[in-house]
């Protein structure tokens, strides 16, 4: 593999002051997101992925280990894997060491350093799996065309898969893209359906999604996982502020804010935020910013699902559920969408 991505659709590299002076002008501020994860936030991340409370990932992977062979049969042959994220992920290894019509693996990631190097290590893991990264963020369309890489013959492409039917072979591959860990719930519902338009672009004539969707349940095994006992969590939604501490060189005093999470009953949504204990300005590369006791940063909402409520959505983007698994709790589901 070179260091070059097979297609670089040069996403707009972050530029982390903006974002911060234009959370910061809305009422109430916010801050995006993604700005959880540098370093010690992925490790905060990790940590809140083992705790007892938080359910979501344990059980998606629970659900992908218990059904894998399930939804390898379900997509048949020729498959073209594609997935949002550095793909570094043990969900991602299980479908990449189970699904048994894989034909290829396609990382997109808009950091093309995160990409490569995911990318590379893989390779070493599978080295008869061809790899195609691309560079590219959620927002834009991605128009992917692998029928004349893989068929080749090169001893990389959808040929060298073993299969016992010939014809299969020749056939157009179809793409898989996964999407795990709930975050559809990360957008509000109107950003969510035109993600899905676009990965419903993406995925093309025959294609399927496979999503992880975290469902509606009691609200207090809802609180308890966005509020543990250790703390975790309030310590990874703190981080957020370390963070643009650290970047922008702000002077933000993290001690004088409190983690909060709440469940918005009519919402349906997890609200997270930061609440100022007490006041203090704060300045962000010269633009000074007063905060008062009980000021709120929101930080980020996580949306849980009805089956009904996200089949309604999935159509409206042109998809149709073809199945879904969940845990014998109900707590958590992973669906498979088809683009026919
Ligand atoms: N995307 C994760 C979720 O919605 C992130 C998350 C877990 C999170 N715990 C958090 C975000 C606490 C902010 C605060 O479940």
């Amino acid at each position: 593999m070179t260091a070059e991505p097979f297609l670089d659709l040069h996403p707009a590299t972050e530029t982390m002051l903006d974002d911060v002076l234009n959370g910061f002008a809305t009422t109430p501020r916010a801050l995006p997101s993604k700005y959880f994860y540098d370093a010690a936030g992925s490790l905060l991340f990790d940590q809140i992925c083992e705790l007892n409370e938080y359910y979501p990932t344990k059980t998606e992977r629970w659900i992908l280990e218990t059904y894998v062979d399930e939804i390898s049969a379900a997509l048949g042959d020729n498959i073209v894997l594609i997935e949002y994220g550095s793909g570094s992920s043990i969900k991602t290894r299980l479908l990449l060491e189970h699904l048994n019509g894989l034909a290829a693996y396609v990382p997109i990631d808009i950091s093309k350093k995160h990409l490569m190097m995911a990318a590379r290590n893989l390779e070493g893991e599978f080295p008869t799996l061809p790899i195609f990264p691309v560079c590219a963020d959620y927002l834009q369309d991605i128009d992917l065309n692998l029928t004349g890489v893989l068929s080749k013959g090169d001893g990389h492409g959808a040929s060298s898969v073993p299969t016992d039917d010939g014809a299969k072979r020749s056939k157009e591959p179809s793409h898989l893209i996964f999407f795990p860990g709930s975050t559809i719930g990360n957008f509000n519902p109107e950003q969510a359906r035109d993600f899905l338009k676009r990965v419903h672009h993406l995925a093309g004539n025959n294609g399927h999604l496979l999503i992880g969707v975290d469902l509606v349940k009691d609200p207090k095994v809802l609180h308890d996982a966005y509020n543990d006992t250790q703390g975790v969590t309030a310590e990874f939604n703190r981080n957020i502020l370390h963070h643009v501490n650290h970047q922008l060189g702000a002077d933000i005093n993290v001690d004088l804010f409190e983690h909060r999470a709440f469940w918005d009953e009519s919402a349906e949504r997890i609200e997270m935020q930061l609440v100022a204990t007490d006041h203090q300005k704060v300045d962000i590369n010269g633009s000074v910013f007063a905060f008062n006791a009980g000021d709120v940063i929101q930080t980020e909402y996580s949306h849980k699902y009805r089956i009904e409520g996200f089949r309604a959505l999935a159509e409206d983007a042109g998809f149709t559920v073809d199945r879904v698994w969940t845990d014998p709790q109900n707590l958590f589901s992973v669906q498979l969408l088809s683009t026919i």
